[in-house]
């Protein structure tokens, strides 16, 4: 597995033509494919649900990673867990009982993760990065592609960075919005290990190819310096 994880996020792609996207995507390097499900309650847009997870599962091998923008995300868990999400992203601000709804996650055999809004504080999260496998800073506010980065996450990102290797917790620190070839090098260097990208790859003018492969190459000069 990389060190540095890409997530292409299908919500930017041509649906009409969602398992070539995917397999393009897969065969240009990227690591996971991000699935953002909204349900026009907790987010202002309504995008898709386990049926479209199910259909992403047989057009790839690569672990489907599963953002929950939903509200009662407890109620559908396994359904997305029977659909082939390998991992499973709540957001804090929809879990009252969130120890408990990442602990079931795990039970469902998939890796349970946490995010974070741009206006909740970090502290929020701070009780479960224990438990977390996967910590996901939203640096836009969640419902949308293409939206413009909000600067202020890399000092989010940097502050969990410090939290969990405090705890010595191997979970991915992710971010999601406005990641391109802009904005990425400074994300790693807070400590982001993953990156949801989906402007950045699906809508690259060269192609899908292209566009995985210009994010790679940023992350690896960042690396070698
Ligand atoms: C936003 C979604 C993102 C979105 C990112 O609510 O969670 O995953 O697809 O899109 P870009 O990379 O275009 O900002
Ligand atoms: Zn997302």
């Amino acid at each position: 597995m990389n060190k540095y994880i890409l997530a292409p996020s299908i919500l930017a792609s041509d649906m009409t033509q969602l398992g070539n996207e995917i397999r393009a995507a897969e065969s240009a390097g990227a690591d996971w494919i991000h699935v953002d499900v909204m349900d026009g309650h907790f987010v202002p847009n309504i995008t898709m649900g386990p049926f479209i997870v199910e259909a992403c599962r047989r057009a790839t091998k690569l672990p489907l990673d599963v953002h929950l923008m939903i509200e009662k995300p407890e109620q559908i868990l396994e359904a997305f867990a029977k659909a082939g999400a390998s991992r499973l992203t709540v957001h804090v601000e929809t879990c009252p009982h969130l120890h408990r709804t990442l602990q079931y996650i795990k039970s469902l055999g998939c890796s349970a993760g946490v995010v974070l809004n741009p206006g909740t504080p970090v502290g929020a999260i701070e009780p479960v990065l224990g438990i977390a496998d996967l910590v996901l800073v939203m640096s836009v506010n969640p419902g949308f592609g293409g939206q413009e980065f909000i600067p202020e996450s890399i000092g989010r990102i940097a502050d969990i960075r410090k939290k969990l290797d405090a705890l010595g917790s191997s979970a991915w620190l992710e971010v999601d919005g406005g990641v391109s070839v802009e904005t990425i090098s400074q994300l790693k260097e807070a400590g982001a290990t993953a990156f949801v990208a989906g402007t950045s790859v699906f809508k690259h003018p060269q192609g899908v190819e292209a566009g995985v492969k210009a994010l790679r190459d940023v992350i690896a000069r960042v690396e070698a310096r």
